[in-house]
């Protein structure tokens, strides 16, 4: 790199059904503008097709948008990132397909960005940074991940779910519920009203030590909801209680498989990061686990836990450092693969 003077880095996410673009000063946010398309809530989930079409309606504007609010020319961005994957292809296409529309044009440098990678370090968008080695718990809609990550070049995966991700948990149980998607945000709100200890939902005793499975618990809320509730009509203080009793279940399956991470490694923070942890209870579970073991806790604000590009651009820019660069040819993929995640596998 050279001199001392700031990269102005341009961020795009299009993984999923929020467009986002941000831009960054080095890692410093400048501005990190979200589009979240609420048109999925009538289906129950996102529709693919309908992601892709509403992605590329909104991309350019909200590039504009971004270099008006900092009062910048797009001739004045240094690196151009966009997420690669995994996500839906079509939304990926969109992102992707953009950023290297602009990198051509305007002949600046282009890296791919793994989503994941992005979540990963988004602790880092904080002004208090995580140290390293960390613990870093991942929870999104698509990815439940437990990493030991011992600089930002080396990344290791101690467990995984084995079936459904936090989220997705959310989402089911939430539409079982009757309550609609996304999930996450409308259990937490009837969580607050019920008691957590009025159900005894099971939480998955798994035979590897790291790993998670929640589709249990979702069959477990199931069986109670058909047992109990004939007709379909959950009173609403029941609701409230079985939000709860869920939304403690699950947070305590998370916060076991964390606490043992912490006491086998020896690691100075621990990071929560991805779409569920918006959730109060899971922060606060998190924080006080940080304060027992005596680390510190970074927990992203909320518009960092969610998709966004800020996450993306400070990705990029890390990357971009360790002598990174994507050319044309890089394609978008929907899944985690090997090759692509966290792919710089040493320092
Ligand atoms: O990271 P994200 O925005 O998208 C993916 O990459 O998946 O995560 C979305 C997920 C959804 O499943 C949503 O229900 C969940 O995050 N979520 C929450 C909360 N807010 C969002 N889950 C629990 N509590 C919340 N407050
Ligand atoms: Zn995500």
């Amino acid at each position: 790199m050279s001199g001392s003077r700031k990269l102005n880095i341009l961020g795009i996410e299009s993984s999923c059904d929020e467009t986002s673009v941000a831009i960054l000063s080095d890692d410093e946010v400048k501005v990190n503008l979200i589009s979240s398309q609420h048109f999925h809530k009538n289906y129950g989930g996102v529709v693919p097709e309908l992601s892709s079409r509403a992605h590329l309606q909104i991309v350019k504007p909200l590039v504009d948008s971004a270099l008006q609010s900092v009062n910048i020319n797009i001739n004045d961005i240094d690196l151009i990132a966009a997420t690669s994957g995994p996500g839906l292809i079509g939304a990926l296409l969109v992102g992707l397909t953009f950023a290297k529309g602009l990198s051509f044009s305007l002949n600046k440098p282009l890296v791919a960005v793994n989503h994941i990678e992005g979540h990963i370090f988004s602790g880092f968008l904080m002004d208090t940074k995580p140290e390293f080695p960390m613990i870093v718990l991942v929870v999104s809609g698509g990815h439940t991940l437990l990493l030991l990550v011992e600089s930002f070049t080396k990344i290791f995966l101690l467990g995984t779910t084995v079936d459904d991700a936090a989220g997705e948990a959310f989402d089911k149980v939430s539409k079982l519920l009757g309550f609609g998607y996304p999930g996450g945000p409308q259990i937490e709100l009837s969580a607050l009203k019920g008691d957590e200890h009025s159900i005894k939902f099971p939480i998955a005793d798994l035979k590897d030590e790291y790993n998670f499975s929640f589709s249990g618990l979702k069959t477990a809320v199931l069986r109670f909801v058909q047992k109990n509730y004939s007709d379909k009509n959950i009173p609403e203080n029941d609701l409230n209680n079985i939000s709860a009793s869920f939304q403690k279940s699950l947070v305590d399956a998370l916060i076991q498989k964390v606490s043992l991470a912490i006491s086998n490694h020896k690691v100075k923070s621990i990071s929560l990061v991805g779409g569920v942890a918006a959730n109060k209870k899971l922060r606060n579970e998190i924080n006080n686990l940080a304060d027992q073991f005596n680390i510190s806790c970074i927990i992203p604000s909320l518009s960092y836990c969610g998709d966004n590009a800020a996450m993306i651009a400070l990705r990029g820019f890390q990357l971009y450092q360790s002598g990174v660069r994507d050319n044309l040819c890089v394609k978008p993929y929907p899944a985690i693969h090997e090759n692509h995640f966290l792919r710089i596998g040493q320092d």
